[in-house]
């Protein structure tokens, strides 16, 4: 199983991170015994698993017992689950009390949370200083739809220095990791030669130090898709098919 400290080694080996999301015990088992470097019980679980419009109403309570069970299906990987939308925002204390809830009650080694500098910089060091270890995620958030919707971030010069500014800061508050969402590939790329921890991305371009995708997507489940998200099988019309045949199969017997 990696540990944070292990992953720090693989951008140190030029060896990229795999990552993938999870929501469940049989998806989680499936991920890990396929060889996945890690997993995030992400708060994307909200719409893929929990029908909610965008990732807002989810609760900690609702993230903790969906990461228990990802818990239950993994042996390798590293597990780091998502601080729900306003678990953390609101004080330092209440980041550690999310934070810490998530460790205990789901055996997962890390948390990741959304948000730059200034705003996140004195929660991460306090998170980390409380022995709790720290992904960091900037570029597009989803927990801000209402203010940035899904564009891709960074396009402004000032934007690109707002987001390499709070790289550099995450990184020296102690986070052991940035996931880089739907920015240009180009800063993702300056992003990951300036910092020393591993950068993970998703619709940023191939020179982060690792990559992670919602699964649903990579599965082909679900229905609105990012641009940049690829399906690698489509698994709704499989299903469907399936599904079908044993409807077909069960009616064969009508009116005998
Ligand atoms: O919630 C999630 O699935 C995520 C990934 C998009 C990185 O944060």
């Amino acid at each position: 199983m990696p540990t944070v400290r292990q992953l720090l080694q693989f951008k140190v080996n030029r060896k990229q991170i795999v990552a993938l999301t999870a929501w469940d015990f049989a998806i989680a088992q499936i991920l890990d015994a396929a060889g996945v470097d890690l997993i995030l019980v992400g708060d994307s679980l909200a719409m893929v698993a929990l029908g909610y419009e965008n990732t807002l109403p989810l609760t900690l309570d609702e993230i903790i017992h969906h990461a228990k069970a990802v818990k239950r299906g993994v042996k390798n990987a590293l597990i780091v689950v998502d601080l729900p939308f306003l678990s953390y925002q609101t004080s330092v204390e209440s980041a550690i009390q999310s934070a810490g809830r998530i460790l205990k009650e789901t055996g997962a080694q890390a948390v990741k949370l959304e948000g730059g500098y200034p705003a996140m910089i004195e929660t991460i060091t306090r998170l980390v200083e409380a022995g709790i270890p720290v992904m960091g995620h900037i570029g597009l958030t989803p927990q801000s739809v209402h203010q940035l919707g899904y564009r891709q971030q960074g396009q402004s010069e000032s934007d690109r220095d707002r987001l390499i500014l709070a790289a550099v800061a995450l990184e020296r508050a102690g986070a052991f990791s940035i996931v880089l969402e739907h920015i240009p590939a180009d800063l993702a790329k300056s992003i990951s030669e300036k910092i020393s921890i591993p950068t993970i991305g998703i619709g940023a371009g191939v020179d982060c130090d690792g990559q992670v995708l919602v699964t649903a997507d990579l599965l082909g489940l679900t229905l609105r898709q990012p641009p940049f998200a690829k399906a690698y099988v489509d698994l709704r019309t499989i299903i469907t098919q399936a599904v079908q045949d044993y409807s077909a199969d069960v009616k064969k017997v009508d009116g005998e």
